[in-house]
């Protein structure tokens, strides 16, 4: 089959093979159970072995065509805007603003991403380490030092918020902040609900959230746009840089109605999807030995390289390359965005099959992740697959940042705010698991039957210090174990 033929429908090719089940209801509620037991990659494999690659459910309300593999993802992900659209159901534009980059397409997608991208490209963020460290470790301070059991996911969930607040909308920590917070999580779970808008529904609260906080955000880009017309710093934070792109007639290329929908949708990409993968993260190395005795080295060699209250910068990042392999394994087995939806603008032929006009097209990462064909013993964490030396598996085949002109913007952010927790959770404290086996449903993004309790401890270095009473230059703030200077 060949599977990379894809036309416009001349009218002879037929449906996929499967099922679409009962009307409205299809395939939806076994698809809902296998995320919530964490079997949504078993889920597709079993559909693919009896179907092969592309194959038809209903999901979610729509007929669907489910696309399998490299290539299929390649075409999701770099087809013309004209075969596959990107529009989201309109229940999701009624919290997100329709003018939010995942809605746009064609020339007004690439405008609004290019802004984006002007402030979160890796050459911007570099000079931005010393913010998020700075967060991180008041984070710390305020949320782990001192408590003997935390938990770990509603917490992580707090400091991503901070950091986005930080760092994109530059609101300093504060009632601003405090009074955002619920807003954005009551918009969360509205996306992410079944949009029935009655009184105290989910998505009724996200629909109120929305129309609380678009006011407050404009107010946000006023003071922002009159702090740049006295001081002129253009790249103090996104919504800065965004008010300050203009076009050649000397006009802003973004309108506040377009910023303000784009920052919500920045803070909805980026504040589940970073928190999961910590989240993962800890977990992992209270369980795998071996993973934590190889990153931990690598995090006090940096550590026992810096002076005792100096922030991480960004060389010190590039020298963490083991630390972020066990980071891309881990998005590998658990992607914290399993399901992508396009919808087929016309009737397409894809493979000797019809997609026709109107039909959903979906991919799941989880689908090539877990494929054994390209990735060996898919089931094993071995994060030196993605080993310097290794060979890189084949193109869209890894594609937890998506891929082509929507791959995610925020990889670099993802990975700095990744990076600078591991280092300063790690050299700060050791951790175990309270319940062993604490398990996790994906609704759809994962999340911790108890929020991923964990039991804390200062590091040994923390411990041998207090009972020796040693003379050291222990940072005051967070209690950063290894710069004994004795
Ligand atoms: C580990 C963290 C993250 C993961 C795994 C992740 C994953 C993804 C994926 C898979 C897509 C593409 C979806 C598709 O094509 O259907 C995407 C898009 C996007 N992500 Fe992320 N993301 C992460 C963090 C972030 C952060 C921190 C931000 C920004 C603050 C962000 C902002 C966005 C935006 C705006 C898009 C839409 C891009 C477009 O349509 O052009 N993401 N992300």
């Amino acid at each position: 089959m060949n599977l990379s033929s894809t036309t416009h429908n001349k009218g002879n090719a037929q449906l996929p093979p499967g099922s679409l089940g009962l009307p409205v209801i299809g395939q939806s509620i076994g698809l809902l159970n296998a995320l919530k037991a964490d079997r949504v990659d078993k889920w597709f494999q079993e559909r693919i072995r009896s179907y092969g690659p592309v194959w038809k459910a209903s999901l979610f309300g729509y007929p669907t065509v489910v696309l399998h593999g490299p290539t299929a993802n390649k075409f999701i992900y770099t087809c013309d805007g004209n075969l596959l659209t990107n529009t989201q159901p309109p229940s999701i534009s009624r919290i997100l603003g329709s003018k939010n980059i995942i809605e746009l397409s064609g020339n007004d997608h690439r405008r609004v991403r290019a802004a984006l991208v002007s402030f979160l490209k890796l050459e911007v963020l570099k000079q931005y380490v010393a913010k998020v460290d700075e967060e991180v470790q008041h984070h710390i301070l305020t949320y782990w030092k001192g408590k003997p059991e935390v938990q770990v996911q509603p917490l992580i969930k707090i400091l991503t918020f901070n950091i986005i607040c930080s760092l994109l909308f530059g609101i300093q920590r504060g009632p601003k902040r405090e009074k955002m917070l619920p807003l954005f999580q009551d918009m969360i779970e509205g996306v992410l609900s079944i949009p029935i808008n009655m009184p105290f529904t989910q998505f009724s609260r996200g629909i109120i959230a929305r129309k609380k906080l678009a006011p407050m955000l404009l107010d946000l880009i006023r003071e922002k746009r009159e702090a740049l017309e006295e001081q002129g710093d253009t790249h103090k934070d996104l919504i800065t840089s965004l008010l300050s792109i203009r076009d050649d007639e000397s006009s802003t290329t973004m309108s506040e109605e377009e910023i303000i929908d784009n920052i919500i949708v920045l803070m909805i990409a980026g504040y589940d999807t970073t928190s999961v993968l910590l989240t993962f993260l800890v977990r992992l190395l209270a369980t795998n030995k071996s993973i934590y005795s190889t990153i931990i080295q690598e995090q006090q060699d940096i550590a026992s390289n810096k002076a005792s209250e100096e922030a991480l910068t960004w060389d010190d990042l590039t020298k963490m390359k083991y630390t972020w392999r066990v980071a891309t394994e881990m998005m590998r087995i658990n992607p914290p965005v399993t399901l992508s939806f396009r919808r087929a603008k016309h009737d397409i032929e894809y493979g000797g099959y019809t997609i026709p006009k109107g039909w959903q097209v979906l991919l799941s990462a989880s689908m090539t992740h877990m494929d054994d064909n390209i990735f060996q013993n898919p089931t094993i964490f071995d994060p030196n697959r993605f080993e310097k030396h290794a060979p890189p598996p084949p193109a869209f085949s890894y594609v937890a940042f998506g891929g082509g002109p929507r791959m995610c913007p925020g990889i670099e952010l993802a990975k700095m705010e990744t990076l600078v927790m591991m280092h300063r959770l790690m050299t700060t404290f050791t951790w175990e698991m309270i319940k062993k086996d604490e398990s996790f449903k994906r609704v759809p993004m994962p999340e911790f039957d108890q929020g991923l309790l964990v039991r804390v401890k200062p590091c040994l270095f923390d411990q041998a210090l207090a009972t020796n009473h040693t003379q050291t230059k222990l940072n005051p703030n967070y209690g950063s174990t290894l710069f004994i200077d004795i």
